[in-house]
């Protein structure tokens, strides 16, 4: 079943121009998304106070990185909630809000827990999941499958991108009453159409990750710094680095650096900064001049042609991506982020499909 690859995690990484292609299959018409799932409830989704995305470990990343474009595009607010903290904050819900459940499984016991108490606070209660006839498919009020197709590794790689895009849709669907984004949201679309060809295309740094994976074999610890959209892939990366590679690894907001993080830049410590164009170019440009002020070991994440921009020494390692809408960037970002961790993994001589004391589905508290 693994075909020509070693792991189902190398496979499924690999797979993604497909499964991304089925996640938007028949739902991109005439410029326009459609959402069969949804469609009876766009109206109530746009007369809601505030939309609350709720998720556990990589599905909570994928609600955050398309958090700014449901922002852009409904001019809703939009609050992260993990599904554990919910609860155990209690956190307050009303009627007057849409509640959007993020889960792969659509079986994990702390999301299900946070969707009964959503329902008991009268929420509309919208799911995004991976298999149909879950839980969570069958007791949201609503929702979208991302059709990613059975993911086996448990750690997630084709799933979190299919989520990503399949949030992009609804972001789409609920702001396509708007006449005032209507050339934004057609330049999205158009972007859509060809991330599975843009996918394939950084899948190519496959043999440049396994290079750089080897260069950090032996590090204790890695940093990724990520701002606006992809303060997403920064957590993401490093969860996958630190889930099947066994390395510690921590996600930051790079806007947070100068109120402690900076505190641990050294010579050592590897950091990878992700500065692909968009509105926050300028801003990870003089992150990276500061982490290089203080002999920070970086590698650098751009887009193709601007590596003379964000490299502050010939010597810095960079990787260039394929540029895409600001707001699909994470999907081509978190590539080869999800291929070093692979690497990674492979050559520490881990378990790739089987992290260690890990679970694919989390179905207990
Ligand atoms: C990480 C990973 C986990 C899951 C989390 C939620 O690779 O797979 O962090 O994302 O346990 O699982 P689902 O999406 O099934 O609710």
């Amino acid at each position: 079943k693994k075909g020509n690859y070693d792991h189902f995690m190398q496979k499924e990484i690999h797979e993604q121009p497909h499964s991304l292609t089925t996640t938007m299959r028949g739902r991109l018409k005439d410029n326009s998304v459609v959402l069969g799932g949804l469609k009876e409830h766009l109206k109530t989704i746009r007369h809601s106070r505030r939309i609350i995305f709720i998720g556990c470990g990589t599905s909570y990343n994928a609600a955050l990185a398309a958090r700014p474009l449901f922002e852009e595009l409904s001019g809703i607010p939009v609050t992260m909630e993990l599904a554990s903290d919910l609860q155990d904050r209690q956190g307050p819900i009303y009627r007057e809000d849409t509640a959007v459940f993020v889960s792969q499984s659509g079986e994990t016991a702390d999301t299900l827990l946070a969707l009964e108490y959503a329902l008991a606070n009268g929420a509309l209660c919208v799911g995004v999941t991976n298999t149909v006839g879950s839980t969570l498919a069958r007791k949201t009020h609503c929702g979208i499958h991302i059709n990613a197709g059975c993911e086996i590794g448990v750690a997630s790689t084709k799933a979190y991108t299919s989520q990503i895009v399949a949030m992009a849709m609804m972001a789409l669907a609920i702001g396509a009453d708007r006449i005032s984004t209507q050339a934004r949201r057609q330049a999205i679309v158009d972007d859509l159409s060809n991330l599975p060809y843009k996918i394939s295309e950084v899948l190519k740094l496959d043999g440049e990750m396994r290079d750089l994976a080897e260069s950090l074999i032996d590090t204790q610890s890695l940093l990724v710094f990520g701002r606006g959209y992809n303060y997403a892939t920064a957590l993401e990366g490093a969860l996958k680095v630190k889930e099947v590679a066994l390395m510690h690894s921590e996600g930051m907001l790079a806007g947070e650096m100068k109120h402690g993080p900076l505190a641990l830049v050294d010579e050592t410590l590897p950091i990878i900064v992700i500065a692909t164009r968009d509105g926050c170019f300028s801003k990870q440009q003089s992150v990276i001049q500061q982490l290089h002020a203080r002999k920070g070991r970086l590698i650098v994440m751009c887009s193709e042609g601007d590596a003379s921009s964000v490299r502050p020494v010939e010597s810095c390692k960079v990787i260039e991506v394929p540029q895409v809408a600001d707001c699909l960037q994470p999907v081509i970002n978190i590539i080869p982020l999800q291929l070093l961790a692979y690497h990674l993994t492979v050559q520490r001589g881990y378990d790739v499909d089987q992290p260690r004391n890990l679970a694919k589905s989390v179905t207990t508290q």
